[in-house]
């Protein structure tokens, strides 16, 4: 993603949208830091994804939400952040690799007891169905754009929407902008001394398959280049609201994000149908069932 020093419009990107971190001691390098470690600091956010769904659902339904369907869960950082989140709250988790699964078992789950009676893990793709019917089903950071043909996407929305009850909603993320499909580095300092860098590979015009990558780099000098790698379809957002629509969703919103009076998002998104077209952005997509 564009680097805000790029920007023209708002300040804002895919690698700018997360926390914004002090400076602080360095502590990690390449040769000790965990990269699922890093990847939680640098991209993951689940209060404010939390508040976001809570905020939705209860508009829409006047309760809030209590189960939620974490697609592409990886660590489960999101399912173990939703529980602690209220007592009665449940989560299921899915992703198909397992090695992920289990450091997220390990580093976030284990200390709440969980998986157990609250959070469910299932190791698998998500386009297969999982047990229960859920409040709300999301699927955050773009993963779902790992599907690159309309057959695909529209499997996984059905299968998703078949899990959501009557009255649920579906949330997804989705990034564009024009500067977003030009190849370029952006790094952002995290904590402890690591710079976080999305890297924009590539994009093919013919087909809109990009290459994305996330490299962290040290104050020691060292580097974790290719810490991990997205091949993706590009998809916009009416391509993802046509193929929500086919899927059986009766409505869908795109939530845009207000900007202050420096182009700096504030945090909030709220329903829109007609925006700027701003460099780099970051929307969420509510889809109702
Ligand atoms: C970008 S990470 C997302 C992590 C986390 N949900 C987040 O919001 O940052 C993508 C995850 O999706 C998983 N994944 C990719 N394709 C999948 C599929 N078809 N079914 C299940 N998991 C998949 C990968 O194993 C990886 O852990």
């Amino acid at each position: 993603m564009p680097g805000a020093h790029h920007l023209q419009g708002r300040e804002y990107s895919v690698a700018q949208r997360k926390k914004k971190t002090k400076k602080s001691k360095p502590r990690y390098s390449a040769k000790t830091a965990d990269k699922h470690e890093l990847y939680q600091l640098s991209v993951q956010d689940p209060e404010s994804e939390i508040q976001f769904v809570t905020r939705v659902f209860q508009k829409l339904n006047g309760k809030k939400p209590m189960s939620i369907r974490e697609d592409f869960c990886g660590t489960a950082f999101l399912c173990g952040e939703w529980i602690k989140s209220h007592k009665d709250r449940t989560a299921s988790g899915i992703d198909f690799d397992q090695a992920t699964l289990d450091w997220g078992t390990e580093h976030n789950l284990k200390a709440i007891d969980e998986p157990g009676s609250r959070i469910k893990l299932y190791s698998q793709d998500v386009r297969k169905k999982v047990p229960g019917k859920f409040d709300v089903g999301v699927g955050m950071n773009f993963s779902y754009w790992t599907f690159r043909n309309r057959p695909d996407m529209l499997a996984y929305f059905k299968c998703s929407r078949s899990t959501i009850k009557p009255g649920g909603i579906f949330v997804l993320d989705a990034y564009g902008g024009y500067e977003s499909i030009q190849p370029m580095e952006e790094p952002r300092r995290i904590t402890g001394g690591a710079t976080y860098v999305w890297d924009q590979d590539s994009f093919n015009p013919i087909d809109n398959s990009v290459v994305n990558h996330i490299h962290f780099e040290f104050r020691d000098g060292t580097k974790m280049r290719k810490a991990f790698t997205y091949e993706w379809r590009f998809w916009s957002l009416l391509e993802i609201q046509e193929l929500l629509a086919e899927a059986g969703f009766k409505k869908s919103t795109v939530y845009w994000e207000d900007a202050d009076d420096d182009g700096e998002g504030t945090g909030v998104f709220r329903p829109r149908k007609k925006v700027e077209n701003e460099a780099a952005w970051v929307a969420y997509i509510v889809a109702e069932n």
